[in-house]
């Protein structure tokens, strides 16, 4: 098969690359060159910004795909400018959507039935859904059905494994928050710790991407995420237990954690506010159409993260 990743050199995208690549696949990447990724041999490469107006059209001139991939359609335009510059091109286009299109979740597990839009609002009136996400997926099947190009979109939990700093316990993804654990300092905790958190592995997710170029028939909308969510608590106990250190937990209102670290940058509010909602997930309509079944447990895939942050410095055992 010969697929077209828009992003695609880091994290998610440069796992998608890697097991295509691996099972014999042709791997072309488009980015504007400007993140290091570690590439396959094989991986073709072009160098375009989609922001650009008519970038994209003049990188793929001459070139067709079986399926493109559109990592970073993070708003309704940045899906829009990525499908018409490939009409024609290409046999099918899937997406890499989000969760986050769900909350505030009513009901949990939430399936793929769960209303999205325009439910962006938290009790008090503030934002925490992603209603850009949700205009991308909305552009997607909207201009995929005008074009008659099949449109699947995976919908990822928050995604942890090797290659970033996972999210933090506010809301961010900064190493400082883990480090505290290692020395021992107090972790504040949002409300009673109890928020649903649900991670799914980087290899996961990436696999749900080969499993849905493999079955042409089966598009739509899939969660894509692990067996069970953990609580915010549990999350920072497997934390610990990959460092070796037992955290020293507090727990802080999310209102007075937004006041407290607010000026420091440390908190990020959008981030903890959206952490603060319950995140759970059924994937049962992937597991039934996609035959999707993830390898990675949250407990080890946890350790895993860990473990890498530890071999890249980003945190140190002191
Ligand atoms: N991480 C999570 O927990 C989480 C949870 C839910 C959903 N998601 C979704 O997962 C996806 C993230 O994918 P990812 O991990 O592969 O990485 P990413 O960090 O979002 O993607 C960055 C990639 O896009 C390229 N890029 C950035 N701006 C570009 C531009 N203007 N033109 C062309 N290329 C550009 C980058 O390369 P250059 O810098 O070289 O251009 C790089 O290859 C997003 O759709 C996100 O919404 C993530």
């Amino acid at each position: 098969m010969n697929v077209l990743i828009i992003g695609g050199s880091r994290f998610l995208g440069l796992e998608v690359a890697r097991q295509l690549i691996a099972r014999g696949d042709s791997v072309t990447v488009a980015n504007r060159g400007q993140t290091q990724g570690d590439l396959p041999e094989g991986v073709s490469r072009l160098t375009v910004d989609i922001s650009q107006a008519g970038a994209l059209e003049t990188a793929l001139e001459g070139k067709t795909f079986d399926a493109a991939i559109h990592m970073i359609a993070m708003t309704g335009d940045r899906a829009r400018v990525v499908i018409e510059a490939l009409e024609g091109k290409i046999g099918r286009y899937l997406q890499c959507g989000s969760v986050g299109i769900y909350a505030p979740l009513s009901r949990v597990p939430a399936d793929e039935t769960h209303p999205t839009h325009p439910r962006d609002v938290g009790p008090d009136g503030h934002f925490v859904g992603f209603t850009d996400k949700q205009a991308s997926d909305e552009e997607a099947f909207r201009l995929g059905e005008a074009q008659g190009v099949p449109v699947t979109i995976l919908r990822p939990s928050a995604i942890i494994g090797a290659g970033d700093v996972p999210l933090d316990l506010w809301g961010a993804r900064s190493p400082a928050c883990f480090q505290r654990i290692i020395d021992g300092e107090v972790l504040s905790l949002p409300n009673d710790g109890r928020a649903l958190i649900q991670f799914v592995h980087v290899a996961d997710m990436a696999a749900s991407f080969v499993l849905a170029l493999d079955r042409p028939e089966v598009t739509g909308g899939f969660n894509i995420t692990s067996e069970y969510a953990v609580t915010l608590t549990y999350y920072a106990q497997l934390l610990g237990e990959a460092v070796g250190r037992r955290p020293r937990i507090e727990y802080v209102p999310m209102m007075e954690l937004i006041d407290r670290y607010a000026e420091s940058g440390k908190v990020n509010e959008r981030g903890l506010r959206f952490l603060c909602e319950h995140m759970c997930f059924t994937i049962e309509k992937a597991r039934r159409e996609l035959g999707y079944e993830p390898q990675w447990s949250p407990e080890a895939a946890v350790a895993d993260s860990v473990n890498w942050m530890l071999e890249q410095g980003l945190i140190v055992r002191r």
